[in-house]
């Protein structure tokens, strides 16, 4: 009853912030997003009779207690599924430098739920898997398919779910992470999306995201990027109006983070196509096309405050690497 599995972050174009059902992490909106190459994390879960309870070991070290209560709980909905109660040893490394400020729940509760599922012999779509992914982690659901993916925000369990919109391979779109800082954030991701609805701007923003969906998708099959960007950038601005008036009121933008998104528009100025957006961090992404991406990276590299550029692209979806359960 072990297997391991891997599957890639992502990043969210239109974004999902808010719930409106905390149990399940039902979305306020539907969101779209691009599956991660570079940014993968590997899981290996072993289920055990002789262990009293489950065990995490996150990058090599023992998890802290919250992580660990997380998986936990996650692991309770495949166990039920599965009809065992055996508890489970969880081996979990990210591929991308950690503490980097790179979200890690996405692709974490992603191969945790598929190498979960395979290592129990849960024979199940990958519908389901995305659903199961989201009640972990919410942006995990749309770790489920590589390329760029849309997860419907539905209205309960059953219809809040990820689909593939494109493959990876119809647009070589760059997604390059200017690092302005590391470390962990002080407010989770979980907190943030439960105080969304206190800010007066929150319902504002719902609105404007089902409005842009459809530009967006047409857009992504277009291949255009003027048309795509400005509604990016506009949506994680949104976003962090969004978190900046909740009550508490949430800051995750630092003076550098402000430095790089002004530099993108003066870049464009000069002719170059090159949009950012910002996850619940300071760090910056900025999407561009293959043929500026050399260009876009060096002039990130020489920006005061930028510590490091990660390089992603569109890449493939999750997949067991091993598994040792007989019926798989
Ligand atoms: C800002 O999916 O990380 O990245 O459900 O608490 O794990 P939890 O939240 P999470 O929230 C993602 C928020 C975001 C936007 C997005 O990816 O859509």
């Amino acid at each position: 009853m072990k297997a391991t599995a891997e599957a890639g972050a992502n990043i969210a174009l239109l974004k999902y912030w808010g719930v409106r059902d905390e149990n399940l992490n039902l979305p306020l909106n539907s969101s779209i997003s691009i599956t991660l190459d570079r940014a993968r994390t590997t899981t290996t879960v072993a289920f055990d009779p002789t262990l009293d309870e489950d065990q995490l070991e996150l990058d090599g070290q023992p998890a802290p207690e919250a992580a660990r209560t997380r998986v936990h709980r996650h692991l309770e909905h495949l166990r039920r599924l599965a009809g065992t109660g055996w508890q489970a040893q969880v081996v979990s490394q990210n591929n991308f430098p950690t503490g980097a400020g790179i979200a890690s729940s996405a692709s974490g509760f992603a191969a945790l739920t598929v190498a979960a599922a395979a290592a129990l012999g849960l024979e199940l779509s990958s519908r389901e898997l995305s659903r199961l992914a989201r009640l972990g982690s919410g942006s995990a659901c749309r770790s489920l398919f590589g390329g760029y993916v849309e997860w419907v925000a539905g209205t309960d369990d059953a219809s809040s779910y990820a689909h593939p919109l494109a493959p990876p391979e119809h647009w070589p779109l760059h997604d390059l992470i200017a690092v302005v800082a590391g470390g962990h954030k002080a407010i989770s991701s979980a907190q943030g999306h439960s105080l969304a609805p206190s800010s007066p701007l929150c319902a504002a923003r719902v609105a404007a995201v089902e409005r842009a969906m459809p530009i967006v998708r047409a857009a992504l099959q277009a291949r255009d990027l003027r048309a795509l960007g400005p509604l990016v950038e506009q949506d994680a601005i949104a976003m962090h109006a969004v978190m900046m008036t909740s009550h508490p009121a949430l800051f995750y933008w630092l003076p550098e983070t402000l430095r790089v998104m002004l530099a993108i528009r003066k870049w464009r100025e000069e002719g170059l196509a090159a949009y950012f957006t910002i996850d619940a961090g300071p760090n910056v992404h900025v999407l561009c096309e293959e043929a500026e991406s050399p260009e876009i990276e060096r002039r990130l590299q020489s920006l005061p405050g930028v510590r490091r550029v990660l390089h992603n692209r569109p890449g493939p979806g999750p997949h067991v690497i091993a598994s040792e359960n007989r019926a798989t």
